[in-house]
Order: structure tokens, then sequence, then C-alpha cells
């Protein structure tokens, strides 16, 4: 606050009265000088003392009341324009000097409280043009009040626009209008409005509308904030389309796919092929354990194989009505709506393992048709063997003569077990030229090669050929189907034969060793077979194509070719692998592995 000078003032006043001071009493003087008496002396005396006082008073009054009054006044009226800085200055320690400063402390305040406001007000100001929304306040006839910067750049509205014509060049209000819901009930709104801006653009907004009320709690507009959001609906748009499209591919991939919760294997979702192949709707697969599609016993199995493998081949499930099928099962992880899941693709190969089951049925029988000759002479032996003990025991009769006990017993013993030996190869060409759906059980792979050797063994021994058995002792089991092992080992054993009797023919003069070696082992989780010869070999070129169907170096009405085909495909379907090593003139070496069972 500044402290006015107040010294010329106060100096001039006492000069003022020092002068008339002077002057009355050169007058008294003068007057005794030109003989003045002594009453007019007195009053002359107490005229210039009244004056003096008078004087004194005036300056007094003028010092104490009326110059702190007009300051106080100047100060106030100072204050009324806001001009606090200034203030009223307090030079007096009385009832004045206390008003004056109290009026001066008064003013302090308001200037702060005031300086404070506009502080706030040019920040709230700032705020409203700053802030990245379209904001506009609206009368009740939607005429615009006022608008921050970024409505004016966007819009550039004249004074006086309604709010419908600035937005959208409507002539007339909007059907929906949500300022119009503020002014009838008083209260915010939010909506998402979607029109064509100025620029004929489709443009989407979030508005949401406040009341701007008067002191009296009236409303006297509507302030409204629209936050443009066309591009995040663009963006949402493109989304739902990709999600649409991708959606569509997902439901249209012929093969059925299934969604599984990595943890218990629920199916989160699958597409409509899934029904297709499994017969079960949409909705009476969600939600249900993807196991629930597998045979009850091997739901373990195959809950330990979905976690763990990336392909299953043949697997067995069942469909809604029960019945079997067959299908090729592809897994991968991946995240579904940030979730862990396993995308699992089957393939329904039921018909393709049917064909495949026809042909090897066909192929079994063309074996059979093989093996006739050599199972009629396995079958001689115990006929003849029943048909000589039988005739014995015919003449005794006849010439009515007694049989030991002990030779009756004897004899009755060796039908006995020829007519199990005949059961024995009946029951195993019955059990081989069944047809059946493929099992999968515990086998023991030594056991088979005996039993494809023994159904065979006859015509080998016919034709000289000699069998060399190199086998691990140990059980080699692996998990297959009995019949289609065995009817592997034979298909390489016919065609070992059909070598060593080419090589021999193409030979004749020559000492060849016709040998057949049957080896098996277990090397880590796999277990090994080979079939060797010492027949007449193949070129590069036959080796390169002896699995494919109808390949054959056999003359016609000897080989269909399909035989070590019918093979390749056995071994895939039991997750084994074969492979031919061969020299030409030398002979041919099939080795086949498999898992071991348990290893799977
Ligand atoms: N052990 C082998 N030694 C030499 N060549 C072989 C041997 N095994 C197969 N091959 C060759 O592979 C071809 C295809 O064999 P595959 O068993 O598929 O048919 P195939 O024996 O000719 O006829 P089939 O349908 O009666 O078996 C044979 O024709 C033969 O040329
Ligand atoms: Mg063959």
């Amino acid at each position: 606050m500044q402290k006015p000078n107040t010294t010329p003032y106060y100096n001039l006043s006492l000069k003022l009265i020092v002068a008339i001071a002077v002057v009355t009493l050169l007058a008294i003087m003068g007057g005794t000088m030109i003989g003045i008496r002594y009453q007019e002396k007195a009053l002359l005396f107490s005229g210039l003392l009244f004056v003096c006082l008078t004087a004194f008073l005036c300056i007094l009054i003028i010092k104490w009341v009326n110059r702190p009054l007009s300051k106080l006044l100047e100060g106030i009226r100072g204050i009324g324009k806001e001009d606090y800085e200034k203030g009223v200055w307090a030079h007096q320690n009385d009832e004045m000097g206390h008003l004056v400063k109290a009026i001066d402390e008064i003013a302090e305040e308001i200037g702060e409280s005031r300086t404070k406001l506009k502080r706030q007000r040019i920040e709230y100001q700032n705020l409203f043009e700053e802030v990245p929304c379209i904001i506009t306040v609206q009368d009740r006839d939607y005429k615009l009040i006022s608008y921050n910067r970024e409505f004016a750049e966007k819009f550039d509205p004249k004074p006086g626009d309604y709010c419908y014509y600035a937005y959208k060049g409507r002539h007339e209000k909007c059907v929906v209008c949500p300022v119009e819901k503020t002014f009838e009930d008083g209260r915010s709104h939010t909506s998402e409005e979607t029109g064509f801006g100025k620029d004929g653009a489709l443009t989407h907004w979030i508005v949401r509308t406040t009341p701007v009320k008067n002191d009296k709690g009236e409303i006297i507009a509507a302030m409204e904030m629209n936050i443009d959001i066309t591009q995040v609906k663009q963006l949402e748009e493109e989304l739902r389309r990709s999600e649409k499209k991708y959606y569509e591919i997902f439901n249209n991939i012929p093969n059925p796919v299934f969604v599984l919760d990595v943890e218990d294997l629920t199916i989160l979702d699958c597409n409509e092929s899934a029904k297709s192949v499994c017969g079960f709707d949409r909705n009476e697969t969600l939600q249900k354990s993807f196991l629930e599609l597998f045979q009850r016993e091997e739901r373990e199995l195959y809950g330990t194989k979905l976690r763990t493998a990336a392909l299953i081949n043949n697997a067995k499930q069942i469909n809604k009505t029960g019945e079997n099928l067959y299908v090729n099962i592809r897994i991968s992880p991946s995240e579904y709506h940030d979730q862990k899941v396993l995308l699992v693709t089957t393939s329904d190969i039921t018909k393709l393992l049917e064909a495949e089951q026809q042909l090897i049925q066909a192929s079994k029988m063309a074996t059979l048709g093989e093996m006739a000759t050599g199972v009629a002479h396995e079958l001689n032996q115990p006929l003849s063997v029943i048909k000589t003990a039988s005739s014995f025991f015919m003449k005794k009769v006849m010439k009515k003569e007694k049989i030991e006990d002990n030779i009756i017993m004897e004899l009755s013993k060796e039908m006995d077990s020829h007519v199990d030996r005949a059961t024995k190869i009946i029951t195993h060409m019955r059990q081989f030229g069944r047809k059946s759906d493929m099992t999968s059980e515990r086998v023991r792979v030594n056991e088979v090669l005996q039993k494809a050797f023994e159904i065979f063994s006859q015509q080998l021994k016919l034709r000289e050929i000699e069998i060399e058995w190199q086998t691990e002792d140990s059980p080699l089991e692996i998990m297959a189907d009995n019949i289609q092992l065995e009817q592997v080992f034979i298909n390489l054993l016919i065609n070992a034969r059909d070598a060593i009797e080419e090589h021999a023919k193409v030979n004749p003069d020559s000492d060849m060793n016709k040998k057949i070696i049957l080896k098996t082992a277990s090397a880590e989780d796999r277990i090994i077979i080979e079939v060797c010869d010492t027949g007449i070999g193949m070129s590069e070129a036959v080796r390169e194509k002896i699995f494919e169907p109808f390949f054959t170096t056999k003359g016609v009405g000897k080989g269909t070719g399909l035989g070590l085909s019918i093979t390749y495909g056995i071994v895939q379907n039991h997750d084994g692998t074969i492979k031919a090593v061969s020299r030409e003139r030398e002979g041919t070496c099939f080795i086949l592995t498999f898992p071991a069972a348990g290893a799977q």
C-alpha cells in the first residue's frame, strides 16, 4: 500500500496561521503606534485569537476528519474499480484509523479472492478451449451461446447459429436431441449420435449434455460435450467385419475344428462341420469335454495324447448315434480370447479306412489262396495219421482181434494231437480271413512273426528255402492289430519267397543260398523288425516305386502290385515306418519300426 505524502499540506496550513498571527500582531503594534486604546487592543487580540483558533480547528478537522474521509472514499472507489493494490492508508490510531484499516483489510481480502477467481477463470477458459472435444453452450432455442476452439475450427459457426445448423446444416431441430431432454428433466444425458457432418461425411459422436443453472437453480442453458468417435467406430466396424470373415472361414472349413481348454479339454468353440461329422449341434457340444467323443475306456489314453502329441492318426471316436468313426487329429496350441487353448482339427477317415480295410481284406483272401497249398499239406499230415489209426482200428475190429489198451491210448493220443493241430490251422486261417474292424492291443512281435511263418512254412519247405531266426528274447510288445500285423509279415514273406525263386530261376546253375532271415530287436522306445532275403534284389528305379499301388514286376496273373502298398498303409496306421534296402542279385532287407507299447 502507498503511504500518501502529507508534509506540504501541513507546512502550508502552519504557514497560513503564522502569517495571520504576524499580520494581526503587526496590526496591533501599528494600532499602538497610531494610538488605539486598550479596550480596542483587547478586542483586536481576542479577534485575532478567535481567527487563529478557528483556523487551527479547521486545520485539525481537515487533517483528522476531512482528509482521511476523502482518502477513504478514494480507496473505496478504487475497490469498486477493482484496484485492490492501492488500498486505503490509515495514519491515525483513532476510530477513523481503525475503520480505515478494517476497510483496507477487507479490500486486501477481496483483492486476493478476486485474483484467485481470475486465475481459476483463466484456467477454466483454457480448459474449455483446449479440451480435445467439442463443447457448446446452448439456450432453450438451441442457439449457441458459446463454444470452444475445437468446435469453432471444425464447424466454423457464425454468430447466432443454431446448434442443429452448425453441426449438421439442418434447418430444424434434430428428431432425437439430448439437449432437449436435459432442458426437460434437468439432468445430464449421454448418448451416441450418428449423422452427416457439414462436409457430408458420416460422423459418430458420444454426446454428454449437462444443465447450466443460475443462482436460483433455474436452467438457463445446456452444455453439450461431443467426442468424435468416428475413427473408433470405423475400427470397430473393420474389426467386426474381419471377425465375421474369419468366423465364416472357421465355419466353412470342411473339417471339424474344436477349440479346447488346455487344462480340462472342454470344448469352448467348434465350427459347423463338427455337426456334420460328429452329429452334435454346436450348442450340444459346447462346454462338453472333447474326451466324451471317444470310447469310455480309451478316454484317458486320448487325454494324454491330446496334451502331448501334435498328431493322432486313426483315432476312434463315437458320433451322436453311437457309431464308430475314425479320424486323424491335428493339435496345435493357440490363444482364444486371451486364454490358452488347443486348436484341434479332425479329418474323418472312416470311409478311407473302410476302403483300405476292404483292400486289406481282398489282399488277405489272395494270401489265403497263396497259402492253400501249404495248408492242404499241413492238414494232410494229421488226416493221414487219423486215417492210419482209424484203418488200424477197423482191421482189428474186423479180425475180431483184441487191441491192447496201451496201443489204443497211444493212437488216441496221436489222433487227438493231430486233430488239435488241424483245428489250430483252420482256426488260424478263419481268424486271418475274417473281416474285422481294426483293433489296437498289446501284441508280441515275435509271436505274430511266428504265426505268419507257420501258416506259410510248408511252402518254404517245399521250395527248400531256409529260415534263419535272429529274434530278441524279450517280449517286444507293440500296440497293433494282430491280424493286420500278420498280414504285413506274410506279404513280406511271400515277396521274399518270390524274389528267391526269381533269383534261382535267373541263375539255375548257381549254388545259391536260399534263405530268409527274420530279425527282431528293440532300440530305445522302438521295436525293429527285419525281413531279409537272398533273392534277386531290386534296381534303384524299382526300389523307388515298390510302395506305389499296382506297381509290380511280376508277370500277368502273378502279382497285383498291391502287397507292399497295403503293407505301407498298415504300417503307417500303426505309427510305424518301413523301408527297403536292396542290392541287385544279392538280396533285399525290409526294415520296419514301431513304437514300443507304453512309449506311445
Ligand atoms: N523282397 C523283394 N525282393 C525283390 N523285389 C521285391 C521284393 N519285394 C517286392 N519287390 C518288388 O516290389 C514289387 C511290388 O511288390 P508288391 O508286393 O507290392 O506287389 P507284387 O508282389 O508284385 O504283387 P502282389 O500284389 O501279389 O503282392 C514287386 O513286383 C517286386 O518287383
Ligand atoms: Mg507282393
